[in-house]
């Protein structure tokens, strides 16, 4: 049976996300469901047999179906039914970060060689409207930065050892327990999903497809409560901030890290499972975006008003994206070359590797932990990362006007060395 409007969607996947979709289409009678199409025939379903499908092949070559969503948890069958769909020409909305992040050249290139459409509003921070922002409202300005609180899961987390000063093993049950974290958390709190929306983020702020291994990335896992402790006394809260900055030589500063934001920064303030992003447009100034997200509901109504905007004709234009003479994408060049100030404690010091430190100071109780705070520049960081992660190190960024000597006052410990 046709709608009122006569539009058809066939649904790829019905858990958190196409459950949330499929409550929020209750509301909205104008589109019909044409069916959806899961996984596993055993499970127990809130819908009649009949409205699912195992094969993705029903939907895809369904004539009858106006548009997709593909709301499947599973990146690499998101891939084929994404580019199969694009191939076709058709339209298909999407919430999966990590495999449009990864894929973006290609997905873009697929919509300009066959005319189809894809649009991903859900996939970065759910019901907040970051990529339409950057796409329709500041295609022309000129952005300076775009960061914020990308991954509810890590900020639930932090918010909870900060607030209520739990352990990182109890806040991270307690995220689980309440579907806020995966089984297997490493995505979310190791800042990888984090990272999947910056990217994203950077391609329709600033014109910049990028690879993950040239981001900058470090997560929560290892923080403990000695870090919360001493940046409240700093006056400050330790947040997961993705960031995309330009800098005075144009040049683009990526990065998810942990970072100690204080009172003057709205992010001080995105507390629990929501998100915040901050953008900085050179005529505009400065503006500021807080919701959830993630969640059924919020994420299902970011990919309805993807649905609604699709169907009135709206594409993206990647307005930022500059091509060169053999029409491919002009790379951007990433900055490698500044300066970070970075707070570092790990319990096994004696395995700290040598880095190029401009500054450094290091104090701690014992050998078993050893604290520093140093600044290092980013491609330095970048190549020593892995072996510093290997030390079980927690890694946070400060601000510069944060010192040493403060670091180690609010410590509480006595300076040891300084170098
Ligand atoms: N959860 C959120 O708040 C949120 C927010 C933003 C974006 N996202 C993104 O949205 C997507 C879906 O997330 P979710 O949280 O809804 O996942 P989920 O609750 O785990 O549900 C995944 C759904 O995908 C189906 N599925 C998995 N592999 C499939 C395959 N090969 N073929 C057909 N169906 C398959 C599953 O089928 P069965 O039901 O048969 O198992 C299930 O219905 C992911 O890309 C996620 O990153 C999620």
């Amino acid at each position: 049976m046709k709608s009122k409007s006569g539009k058809r969607i066939g649904i790829f996947g019905f858990g958190c996300v196409g459950q949330g979709l499929h409550d929020v289409l209750q509301d909205n009678p104008h589109l019909e469901v044409a069916r959806i199409c899961v996984r596993d025939r055993e499970k127990l379903r809130t819908l009649p047999s009949h409205s699912f499908t195992y094969n993705p092949q029903e939907l895809l070559q369904d004539e009858s179906i106006d548009l997709f969503a593909e709301l499947i948890s599973d990146p690499k069958e998101a891939l084929q039914i994404v580019r199969q769909a694009l191939e076709a020409g058709k339209t298909i909305i999407s919430a999966n970060k990590k495999m449009i992040s990864e894929n973006l050249t290609e997905l873009v290139a697929l919509q300009q060689e066959f005319g189809g459409t894809l649009l991903y509003e859900a996939a970065v921070c759910g019901s907040i409207p970051i990529l339409r922002t950057l796409e329709a409202y500041y295609g022309n300005e000129p952005l300076q930065e775009v960061s914020g609180i990308l991954n509810g899961s890590s900020n639930y987390i932090l918010t909870k050892l900060d607030a209520e000063g739990l352990s990182y093993n109890e806040a991270l049950a307690q995220a689980q327990a309440l579907g806020f974290a995966e089984a297997d958390p490493t995505l979310d709190v190791g800042g990888y999903d984090a990272l999947h929306k910056i990217s994203l983020i950077a391609a329709h702020a600033f014109g910049a497809v990028i690879k993950p291994e040239q981001v900058l990335r470090a997560g929560i896992q290892h923080i403990a409560s000695r870090d919360v402790t001493l940046a409240q006394a700093l006056g400050a809260r330790i947040r997961l901030v993705a960031s995309a900055r330009l800098n005075k030589s144009n040049k683009l500063q990526l990065q998810v890290l942990p970072t100690l934001v204080f009172p003057s920064s709205e992010l001080y303030y995105v507390e629990a499972e929501f998100n915040g992003v901050q953008l900085q447009a050179r005529y505009a100034g400065d503006q500021f975006l807080k919701g959830r997200g993630a969640g059924s509901h919020p994420t299902g109504s970011a990919v309805w008003a993807d649905v609604s905007a699709a169907l009135a004709g709206y594409k993206y234009n990647y307005p930022k994206f500059k091509y060169n003479d053999e029409e491919q994408l002009k790379p951007v060049v990433l900055e490698e070359d500044d300066e970070l100030k970075i707070y570092l404690r790990t319990t096994m010091p004696e395995l700290l590797p040598e880095l190029p430190w401009l500054e450094l100071t290091s104090f701690g109780v014992d050998a078993r932990a050893g604290q520093l705070v140093g600044t290092i520049r980013r491609k330095d960081l970048l190549l020593h990362l892995p072996a510093l992660k290997q030390t079980i190190a927690f890694i946070a960024q400060l601000p510069v006007h944060v010192t040493a000597e403060q670091v180690i006052n609010a410590s509480g410990l006595v300076l040891e060395e300084a170098a």
